[in-house]
């Protein structure tokens, strides 16, 4: 089973999905960096050199292999899920978990972010607006979905955990199996 955290940029997903695979001893695949790794440059270069339009292609290839992973916690960018077909892409492997920040949390992790091309232009506040109104009834669509107001990072684990083995599938015992 993988477990692939969605949600707006700044909401904890690299430093919760690290945890969580440490502690489900799962691999860790944040989907950017991989994209940076596959690429040789960093995110804002490929938005600044090919387009957003290009990064958003690579984005939909890594969707379409992530059914191929196995026992891995999956950060994905923020704007991934949202991209279309990728929903589905992404549903098929495994459980989407939205890690659902506050808007001020967002706002206070993002203010002195300088890597993120999105943020770019206009007013911070602005922005986070706009792109939550955008992406919000998508990332509303998970599995599962854990507000991660005024927590920390251990307990966000806890409760992704949590909810997690309400979703696994019941392993069959051999009485039931014959
Ligand atoms: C983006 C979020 C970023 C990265 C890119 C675009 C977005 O990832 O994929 O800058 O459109 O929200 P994080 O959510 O990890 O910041």
């Amino acid at each position: 089973m993988n477990v692939i955290l969605i949600g707006f940029m700044g909401s904890g997903k690299t430093s919760v999905g690290r945890r969580l695979a440490q502690r489900l001893g799962y691999r860790f695949v944040d989907t950017d960096h991989f994209i940076e790794g596959e690429i040789g440059c960093t995110i804002a270069e490929i938005f600044s050199i090919q387009g957003e339009d290009y990064f958003r292609t690579l984005e939909t290839r890594l969707a379409m292999r992530l059914k191929a992973l196995q026992n891995t916690v999956i950060a994905t960018g923020g704007g991934m899920i949202v991209q279309p077909g990728n929903q589905e892409h992404i549903r098929q492997a495994g459980l989407i978990v939205f890690l659902n920040a506050e808007r001020e949390d967002i706002i206070q992790r993002l203010q002195r972010d300088t890597r993120r091309p999105k943020l770019k232009g206009g007013t911070l506040e602005e922005t986070v607006d706009r792109l939550m109104a955008e992406r919000l009834p998508v990332y509303r669509q998970s599995d599962i979905i854990i507000p991660t107001g005024g927590k920390s990072i251990n307990r966000v684990c806890g409760e992704v955990l949590k909810e997690i083995g309400k979703h696994a599938k019941p392993v069959e015992s051999p009485a039931a199996s014959g």
